[in-house]
């Protein structure tokens, strides 16, 4: 359960709550809740500041990270923009270009694809540009807007700010081209600011480990310096994840596959959210949660944190349940579910 806010903090979010005005502000849908079914058919706006369509996502009441859909109209553009929050980017269809501008002279420029996966460093003017004439493209950002937009009180510090993070970007040539891996991290760790597709990126030898789950393989990927993590995660025909929980912010995005996930805070009852590719969860600060699959082929996701700058004491680490220790009824819902589809269980 969520504790009430002390009537000082509330006096100061009423005064100072920039996310909020912001969303209120930019006449959108505001998709809440813990999960949305499918971005990719999520019915989106007209979005004035982007010169495209699009939708916020505030699931879980998230106040460090939100996500938002984006659609640019065929053969168009989005406006050059600029914002002082991180955001991690995947394009759920369509092809085209990011240009990306480090000071007056230098612009670099990538293409990019449905599965492709960036970041634009932070604050660096940038433009989207759909290469379709006629289908539009349309993708997935998961940001730390609500924190940063909370933190100074100012949108127009936070959109018009001409300050250049040089230590993050200072234009490097094969600054969308390079990928290097970080010995030493449990869990393996790659360093890229491109991926051109990443359930290609998501091969064998990239996919280790298997200590969250039974046959469950996983790697992170640290993207354009962001404080905002990023991993993706593979799960086996016939298996699920054990039942975790931890801080605020992480939303899962389905890559394929079909199955469910279970999320409840420790006292109440178990809540079931079915998905499939294209759907997009984001579970409550401390609250259980639980990846189920369901169907005949292994699972991957990505999934993106909340920028890894903040102590959350108590829910800064994680809290797994072993297997032998869930309550029955998780097991036998699974298997349910898998006889129901005729999947022999895997675990
Ligand atoms: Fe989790």
């Amino acid at each position: 359960m969520r504790a009430e806010p002390h009537p000082y903090v509330r006096y100061l979010n009423q005064k100072y709550g920039t996310y909020r005005k912001f969303l209120e502000e930019e006449g959108l849908p505001v998709i809440e809740g813990h999960y949305v079914k499918d971005v990719r058919t999520l019915p989106l706006k007209e979005w004035p500041r982007k010169g495209g369509y699009g939708a916020i996502i505030n699931l879980s009441d998230q106040s460090i990270d939100d996500a938002y859909v984006c659609e640019i109209p065929p053969g168009k553009s989005l406006k050059p923009q600029r914002c002082l929050y991180e955001e991690l980017i995947y394009i759920l269809s369509g092809i085209g270009a990011t240009t990306v501008r480090y000071g007056k002279e230098r612009e670099q420029v990538f293409e990019w694809k449905e599965g492709s996966v960036f970041a634009v460093p932070l604050n660096c003017p940038h433009q989207h540009f759909n290469a379709d004439g006629a289908r539009p493209a349309r993708y997935l950002a998961v940001t730390s807007a609500p924190l940063m937009m909370n933190l100074f009180n100012d949108l127009d510090f936070i959109f018009n700010n001409d300050f250049r993070f040089g230590r993050r970007y200072a234009g490097e040539e094969d600054y969308f081209r390079k990928e290097s891996f970080v010995e030493g991290i449990k869990g393996g760790l790659w360093e890229t600011n491109f991926i051109a597709d990443i359930r290609a990126f998501m091969s064998p030898q990239r996919l280790i480990g298997e200590w969250r789950g039974k046959k469950m393989k996983h790697t992170y990927i640290s993207m354009a310096s962001n404080v905002m993590k990023t991993h993706v995660a593979q799960f086996e025909v016939g298996t699920y994840k054990k039942a975790h929980r931890h801080g605020p912010g992480a939303h899962i995005y389905i890559l394929n596959g079909s199955g469910y996930t279970l999320m409840w805070p420790s006292d109440e009852a178990k809540k079931r959210y079915d998905w499939h590719e294209g759907s997009l969860l984001s579970p409550p600060a401390g609250w259980y949660h639980q990846h189920f699959n369901t169907g005949p082929e292994p699972v991957r996701h990505l999934a993106f944190h909340r920028p890894a700058v903040i102590n959350y004491g108590k829910w800064e680490g994680r809290e797994e349940i072993p297997y032998e220790e869930e309550e029955p009824e998780v097991r036998e819902m699974f298997e349910a579910e898998l006889a129901r589809v005729g999947i022999a269980s895997g675990m």
